[in-house]
């Protein structure tokens, strides 16, 4: 059967649009890991757009704390690098992006040692002075999880860290993923960190939250009328979610390897979309109603039998193949993987969830690692009419409607209905309404950093995960690797959609996974 696709527009673009705008206040950022990676890559460029962007006004700062023996000059011509190579919007011009750099310094220091702590103290404190702004502080944690506690230590006893969340000299701490690897460690960590902070001033970062489809799928949800009334078993069959990546690990087997994509893609990204998906309204668009729907919907996933867990869970490795053309190596030759490495680098899941909305419709996951595409796509697949009518003039096979959400690349939302094919015979075949973003809105999107930040700096904490949801998604994954090692371990060429077992998995009840 063939799919045409046809386009909705954006009506009137101005008469019902939501605006929320705001403008950081005057604060200072601290970068701990400032010589890393994710520092150069996405979180001085993600400032330096929401500078571009007039949503940092003067006066602010931005503080790298790290181990190398760097200097704020140093710091400021890496980043500079770091600017040219990584910014979305590029750099317009040398005055402005100079004038960016000169908020940043740059302060040397172990993480278990005091001195640093103290030099850190003395200069934001004087920053503030200078600048004459309250000593609004937002640390980020951009390293391994194993420092948080010596770093927060240390900024509790140079007295940087007021229980504050909201008003004049507040303190907030933007903590990276992966928090934590299993439930016990996510409970020492949410230990650690509320010694010294309260819940309101952590923020658990998921940049899947930070996308725009992503958060389009609560406005899609709960701003339109049309579809809330539908999202619930009496309509849906079932709905699946796919993370797809044609990337293999690169260099990151040290990671990668201890942890696997049941816990690097599913307990984080995956999870933060399926509470999306599947949680209940909430009763207001603030972090706590949203968390607490989101931590609900959470607690209803049924934990899997373990004695059946084979039928609900898939774990695979590739195997060499061919992505886009391109030769791939298999897992186990990926540089640092050890050669007898059982680590999943695909899982599919099927998951229930025991309450009145959606009892009996499975949700079915799957995400991996070298697989034909980079696509995350949400895909809620309706029940077919009650009553068919057509059947008696030979038509019948009906595809359901489909409505699909597509997260990245080619953000956008389509609807596949029955159509009628032009004719003397009763002939149905599924068309599509397509929403795009990129012809909607003609403008590129912000980078889930950049309005993570800005969440962060003023105090909106409804994208981040609370110390609830992520305990939530740990117990389900806890659950499941507690009883991992009864599961084969599949293989799957890389370049394919995914081992033998993730296409049982839907087959075993009559079902089939979406094509990409
Ligand atoms: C990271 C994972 O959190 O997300 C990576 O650690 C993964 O393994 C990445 O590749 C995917 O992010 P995105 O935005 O490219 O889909």
């Amino acid at each position: 059967m063939t799919e045409n696709a046809s386009s909705i527009d954006v009506v009137n673009p101005f008469a019902s649009r939501f605006m929320r705008t705001r403008r950081a206040g005057p604060f200072a950022i601290v970068i701990f890991g400032a010589t890393g990676d994710l520092t150069a890559r996405k979180l001085v460029p993600a400032l330096f757009n929401l500078y571009l962007d007039g949503f940092l006004p003067e006066p602010f700062s931005i503080v790298g704390f790290a181990r190398r023996d760097w200097t704020s000059e140093s710091f400021r011509n890496a980043m500079s690098k770091a600017l040219d190579e990584f910014s979305r919007q590029g750099s317009p011009d040398e005055a402005t992006k100079s004038k960016f750099l000169s908020h940043l310094k740059y302060v040397r220091g172990e993480f278990d040692q005091p001195e640093g702590f103290e030099r850190l103290a003395a200069t934001v404190r004087k920053n503030a002075i200078d600048q004459q702004r309250p000593l609004n502080l937002l640390f980020y944690l951009a390293t391994p999880p194993s420092a948080f506690e010596t770093i927060t230590r240390n900024l509790n006893s140079v007295n940087l860290v007021s229980r504050q969340a909201d008003d004049d000299n507040w303190t907030r701490v933007i903590v990276e993923k992966p928090f934590g690897h299993s439930l016990e460690s996510t409970w020492q960590l949410n230990g650690t960190l509320h010694a010294a902070f309260r819940e309101e001033q952590v923020y658990r970062i998921d940049h899947y939250l930070g996308k725009e489809t992503v958060q389009n799928i609560l406005v899609f949800r709960l701003g339109n009328s049309i579809f809330e009334p539908l999202w619930n078993r009496r309509y849906i069959d079932s709905i699946q979610i796919t993370v797809a990546e044609s990337i293999g690990i690169g260099n990151r087997a040290g990671y990668f390897d201890t942890a696997g994509m049941l816990r690097d893609m599913v307990q984080s990204h995956m999870m933060q979309v399926f509470t999306l998906i599947a949680m209940e309204p909430p009763a207001a668009f603030d972090p706590v109603a949203i968390r607490d729907e989101k931590a609900k919907v959470l607690r209803a996933v049924r934990l899997p039998d373990a004695e059946q867990l084979g039928d609900h869970v898939v774990r695979a490795q590739y195997t060499s193949g061919l992505v886009g053309g391109e030769e791939a190596p298999a897992y186990l030759q990926e540089p640092d993987v050890p050669s007898e490495s059982e680590t999943e680098s695909y899982v599919a899941l099927r998951l229930a969830v025991d309450n009145w909305r959606w009892s009996g419709v499975p949700f079915y996951l799957r995400t991996g690692k070298r697989l034909p595409k980079r696509v995350t796509d949400v895909a809620i697949v309706f029940k077919t009419p009650p009553h068919y009518i057509f059947d008696q003039s030979g038509c019948s096979d009906l595809a359901p409607n489909v409505l699909r959400l597509r997260i990245q690349p080619h953000e956008g939302i389509s609807l596949s209905l029955g159509a009628k094919v032009p004719g003397q015979a009763v002939e149905i075949t599924p068309v599509r309404m397509e929403f795009d973003y990129d012809t909607s809105f003609g403008q590129s999107s912000p980078e889930a950093y950049e309005r993570l930040i800005l969440d962060a700096i003023t105090g909106d904490a409804t994208l981040f995960a609370r110390a609830d949801e992520v305990e939530q998604a740990w117990r389900l994954i806890d659950h499941i690797r507690r009883h991992w090692h009864t599961l084969p371990l599949e293989q799957y060429a890389a370049g394919s959609w995914g081992p033998n077992g993730a296409e049982a998995l839907v087959a075993r009840e009559d079902r089939q996974w979406v094509r990409l």
